[in-house]
């Protein structure tokens, strides 16, 4: 029913966890998907599984945090499928739980510079094209830390509130030219980012068990599809119902 034939994505965060699972499913699903991440063998291994699935895919590697290779990212995306239709800003790394005073500046500046400040230069990077062809789909990913304080910690929970004044805000200055912006809040899903936390947090979540990376994924197919046309500036919640006993 959601296919993204012919359609170009940038996926950020594409060579592991939630990343690598909405890669592999937009081309599945008919995209030229780039894959966007640090790693090269990651990288290049994820490209040979979609490859062998019949699907489209380059590996571009890239550090969120440098403006200028992510201009060399976009700059490769266009050479090689000539537009750019959809961006999934996945990157992102979790500290751990720190309060405030726990939290060095160091830590601070460098989380922040990769969830947040990474998806407004890729964001900035790519809207453009977007706009030029009055057409263009915004993912961020934020969390349940998008809505309440808790387990996040410091850093990591303001950066998941900004990225989602970032999401509106785009919604708001461009919507009207055509771009859509929508946050996808997942909860707790297993990747390596999760790995090793403990199995006591999944009791709270009424589903009575952690997400799957392509179950977030599916969320992510329907807003880079047309058939999500109408989904402008807003969290799409993906966490077993964790967020609705808070
Ligand atoms: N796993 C969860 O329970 C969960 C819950 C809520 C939100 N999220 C969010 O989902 C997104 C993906 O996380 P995940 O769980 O798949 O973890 P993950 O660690 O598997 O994936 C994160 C990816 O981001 C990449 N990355 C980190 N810094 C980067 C940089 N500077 N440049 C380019 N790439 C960089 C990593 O290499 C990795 O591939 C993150 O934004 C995370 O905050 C995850």
């Amino acid at each position: 029913m959601f296919e993204l034939t012919n359609k170009v994505a940038i996926v950020t965060g594409g060579t592991s966890g939630i990343g690598e699972a909405i890669a592999k499913l937009y081309a599945k699903s008919g995209a030229k998907v780039v894959v966007v991440g640090r790693n090269q063998d990651r990288g290049e291994a994820i490209i040979s599984d979609i490859k062998k699935d019949k699907g489209e895919a380059k590996f571009v590697k890239t550090d969120v945090t440098s403006n200028e290779e992510i201009k060399r990212c976009v700059d490769q995306t266009i050479s090689a499928y000539g537009t750019i239709d959809i961006l999934v800003n996945g990157a992102g790394i979790h500290d751990k739980y720190h309060n405030v005073l726990e939290t060095s500046e160091e830590d601070f500046d460098k989380l922040m510079n990769i969830n947040l400040k990474g998806a407004f230069l890729m964001a900035k990077a790519v809207l453009l094209t977007m706009l030029e062809k009055g057409k263009g789909k915004i993912i961020n990913i934020g969390s349940q830390g998008t809505f309440v304080a808790g387990p996040g910690g410091a850093t990591y929970v303001t950066s998941k509130h900004a990225i989602f004044g970032l999401t509106k805000q785009i919604a708001y200055d461009f919507g009207k030219k055509g771009i859509q912006s929508n946050l996808i809040a997942p909860g707790f899903i297993e990747t390596p980012m999760t790995e090793g936390i403990d199995d006591e947090r999944l009791k709270d979540i009424p589903a009575q068990r952690a997400g799957k990376p392509e179950e977030v994924a599916s969320m992510a197919l329907y807003l880079a599809s047309d058939t999500s046309d109408y989904a402008q500036g807003a969290a799409f919640t993906i966490d077993g119902g964790w967020t609705v006993g808070r």
